[in-house]
């Protein structure tokens, strides 16, 4: 029986158990992954604690949304895929912080791709990607970032740049230079954001990639709800605003075409550090007492 961290209920880090778990057999169209690395990433931390119970999960659930490994079987009707092929995955139905995962949607990881960046890269991606996509920007547009020196914004930034979008990024102090080498202009979030943006000229999109009260700056901004996305805010419906959602077709494509990015040296992605995956609540434990200002990365033998 292959193992897994199960979530024995909701709560504090300990919760987070190592525990033998069936093998799951890949469905149609999916490949079941031998697990080598597996990002954690902020909603890891908010479904364990409970935040998150309007998405139920079942008993032992596993978290993680997204990981890297090699192929160990292929369900039926996959193509493009064989057993042993190194991959990058998203899991939009989690189960990431395991030996073996399953998933429906990945992409081949290019042999100068590391195990940990490729685990590190699928949520945040595929969300920046399809973010963008969502609020059609396009060249000679500015956008807002909120959240520009987080794992979803620095990858955000470096796609709209790519694009000839001008991004005005809001970072902390400590996210400035990195910002601006990212291509963006750099502005202070927290209390007058709002008339620093404005002394930089119009907005004509706002992707809030923070997720925590800048929606009504934003709409001021962007001149109403209609261009403004945000992924985690849950006033998002009181302010009219679109709350973006993980689904299969939020970002096609998105997975390969940044891992290729990865592969050329031409993407950054947020400072992680990795953590054996045994030592999972551990993990979770440094990154809400706000000692770690890296991501961790789980990783197996
Ligand atoms: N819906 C989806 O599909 C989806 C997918 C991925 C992520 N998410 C969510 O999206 C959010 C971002 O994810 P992430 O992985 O990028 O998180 P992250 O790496 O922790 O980044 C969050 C960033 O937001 C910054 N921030 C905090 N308050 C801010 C404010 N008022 N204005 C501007 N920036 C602010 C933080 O800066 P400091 O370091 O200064 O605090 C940090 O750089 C999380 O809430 C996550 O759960 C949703």
């Amino acid at each position: 029986m292959p193992n897994a961290v199960v979530m024995t209920g909701y709560g504090p880090p300990e919760v987070l158990r190592w525990a033998g778990v069936p093998r799951a057999e890949p469905g149609a169209g999916q490949v079941r992954i031998k697990v080598k690395a597996a990002g954690i990433s902020p909603t890891d931390l908010a479904l364990r604690a409970g935040y998150l119970k309007a998405f139920p999960l079942p008993p032992d659930a596993v978290l993680g949304f997204e990981v890297a490994g090699t192929v160990d079987a292929v369900g039926p009707g996959v193509t493009g895929a064989s057993a042993g092929d190194g991959v990058a995955a998203l899991l939009l139905g989690l189960g990431g912080y395991a030996e073996y995962a399953v998933a429906s949607i990945w992409a081949r990881k290019p042999g100068t791709v590391s195990w940990i960046d490729a685990a590190a890269l699928p949520t945040s991606a595929e969300a920046a990607a399809g973010v963008l996509r969502q609020l059609g920007v396009r060249a000679g547009e500015t956008l807002l970032l909120f959240g520009g020196g987080g794992s979803v914004g620095i990858i955000a930034t470096q796609l709209a740049v790519a694009r000839g979008v001008t991004v005005i990024s809001a970072v902390g102090e400590h996210d400035e230079t990195l910002a601006r080498e990212l291509g963006a202009t750099p502005v202070r979030y927290g209390p007058g954001v709002a008339g620093r943006v404005r002394a930089l000229g119009p907005v004509d999109a706002v992707f809030d990639a923070a997720g925590t009260g800048v929606l009504a700056d934003a709409i001021a901004l962007a001149g109403g709800p209609e261009r403004v996305i945000t992924l985690s805010d849950p006033a998002a419906a009181d302010f009219g605003v679109t709350l973006s959602e993980a689904t299969p077709g939020r970002a096609p494509g998105a997975l390969d075409e940044t891992i290729a990015l990865l592969a050329e040296g031409r993407l950054r992605l947020r400072a992680h550090k990795s953590m054996p995956m045994r030592q999972a609540a551990e993990a979770h434990r440094q990154l809400e007492g706000g000692k770690v200002h890296e991501r961790i990365i789980l990783t197996l033998p």
